[in-house]
């Protein structure tokens, strides 16, 4: 028989651990048994019992401070406390801390039993709903990154590792693909969420200024250097720094900056003074930084440094799966954002979306959806309300179906098609029908005789 569950028992008086133990193992349990509320602390975590049996009066730690930490380890800890005599203030005082519930010594078999079974079922549910909750706000999105395709989940699982350690991380991935999303995220899952998360946009500042900007000045350190300056490494102390397109960083600043990591120290520009940093380096580049490795327009050293964790976060193109759930994250954002109701996309506009390569990845869809919201005329956003530009470049006549207006009647289609190569076998034959219907491998009574069906004009052929 499968166990009914573990119940950590918890009781100075042996007797009482004995009384337990045999009462809730002929009942189906499996009993952990501890005799102070140090022992217990030891051995507890918060998945190794499903209920707490909590003696309250125990010499040495007693059992309201055993609760309190037992509740810090484990907020949803499942604790039962059992008070010697009929102190029910003490028990009073233990479930406002969060104890499920008291039996009194001497208990009933049955009484204790019955508030087990229930503390047990409780914990059983509870559980239950926290993995629900869990996986509903983990499965198709985390930390307002959204996607459902295999190369996401993958993506998801990354960050998550990844999110709780100091490693350094290097996002790659083209313009659109969520880096800077993707770095937030990864800043607000660690344990440096309350620190600052500081971006440095590394592409569009000339290399001089942008040391100043990383590494800070000192009063005269060069021209127009007024007074001190504090660098976005001193700001991003004890929280993460973004460097946004990390390959745009030229030679010289790239030595500096694997100085800071490896020594997590720098002087300010024109400053004598060594300020040391616990910064968190998130980097993000789409281009390929191995390629510029072998033009030597970046060190390899740095690129190691940098390339603890990397993350490849896939374009949109090769995971299309992921439009549907994006389109209806962007609508709800986009509706609310300009009190627009949209509830969707016609069936034909995914048709688009799916057939468009995203040069710009989920920006670009991102902007579009914006766009679609806001024209909109109706709660159903349709192709009207699309970009002329992508429906110019999607609508492409042959390969793919084709615009709705052309019609696809088949047999109005094979007889334009039929039409076609006979006039060009007149054609080719100067209108000689003999000819032609020898050309097409037919005889010549059935070419004049389809001649005469499809109303072609053999005065039309060119000769
Ligand atoms: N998976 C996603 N789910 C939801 N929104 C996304 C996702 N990926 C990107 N976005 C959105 O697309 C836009 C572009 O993302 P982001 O700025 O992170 O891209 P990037 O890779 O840093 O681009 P660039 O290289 O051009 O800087 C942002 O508004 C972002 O919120
Ligand atoms: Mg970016």
């Amino acid at each position: 028989m499968a166990s009914k569950g573990i119940i950590h028992v918890i009781d100075d008086e042996p007797v009482i651990r004995d009384v337990l133990s045999q009462l809730l193992t002929s009942e189906g349990y499996e009993v952990e048994l501890s005799s102070s509320g140090e022992e217990a602390l030891d051995k507890f975590s918060s998945s190794s019992c499903d209920v707490i049996l909590l003696d309250l009066l125990m010499p040495g730690m007693d059992g309201i401070e055993v609760l309190r930490r037992i509740r810090k380890i484990d907020p949803v800890a499942a604790v039962i406390i059992i008070t010697a005599y009929a102190s029910v203030e003490s028990a009073i005082a233990a479930m406002k801390i969060g104890a499920l519930d008291y039996v009194q010594k001497p208990f009933k078999h049955d009484d204790l039993l019955m508030t087990i079974e229930r503390a047990v079922e409780r914990r059983r549910l509870q559980e239950e709903n926290l993995r629900l909750k869990d996986e509903l706000k983990q499965k198709f999105s985390f930390s307002n990154i959204i996607g459902k395709s295999q190369a996401m989940k993958a993506v998801f699982e990354l960050i998550k590792a990844a999110a709780p350690t100091r490693s350094t991380i290097l996002l790659q991935g083209e313009s659109g693909t969520g880096k800077e999303l993707v770095a937030r995220a990864i800043h607000v899952n660690s344990n440096r969420a309350d620190e600052p998360f500081v971006i440095v946009n590394s592409g569009s500042l000339p290399p001089d200024l942008l040391e100043s900007h990383l590494f800070g000045h000192v009063k005269g350190a060069f021209t127009g250097a007024v007074t001190l300056k504090k660098g976005l490494f001193e700001a991003a102390d004890k929280g993460t720094i973004f460097f946004d397109e990390i390959s745009s960083i030229n030679l010289e600043t790239q030595a500096k900056l694997l100085r800071v990591m490896q020594e997590k120290e720098f002087m300010r520009l024109g400053g004598t003074e060594t300020i040391k940093v616990d910064t968190r380096i998130i980097a993000a580049t789409n281009t390929d930084i191995e390629e510029m490795i072998a033009l030597k327009t970046f060190r390899k050293d740095l690129f190691y440094r940098l390339n603890v964790i990397k993350i490849d976060l896939p374009p949109l193109r090769q995971r299309k799966d992921d439009i549907p759930l994006l389109v209806k994250h962007f609508i709800e954002v986009y509706g609310r954002e300009n009190g627009r109701e949209v509830e969707g996309v016609s069936e034909d506009v995914y048709e688009i979306l799916d057939a468009h390569d995203w040069p710009g990845n989920v920006r670009e869809l991102e902007n579009l959806v914006e766009r679609a919201v806001v024209f909109s005329r109706s709660k159903i956003i349709t192709r009207e309300s699309l970009p002329p530009l992508l429906l110019a470049r999607d609508a492409s006549p042959d390969g793919r179906l084709g615009t709705p207006e052309e019609s696809l009647d088949f047999k109005e289609r094979t007889q334009t098609f039929q039409k076609k190569i006979i006039l060009t076998a007149l054609k080719k034959t100067r209108g000689v029908q003999k000819q032609a219907a020898g050309l097409l491998g037919v005889k010549p009574t059935t070419l004049n005789e389809m001649i005469k069906r499809l109303g072609i004009n053999t005065e039309d052929t060119p000769t």
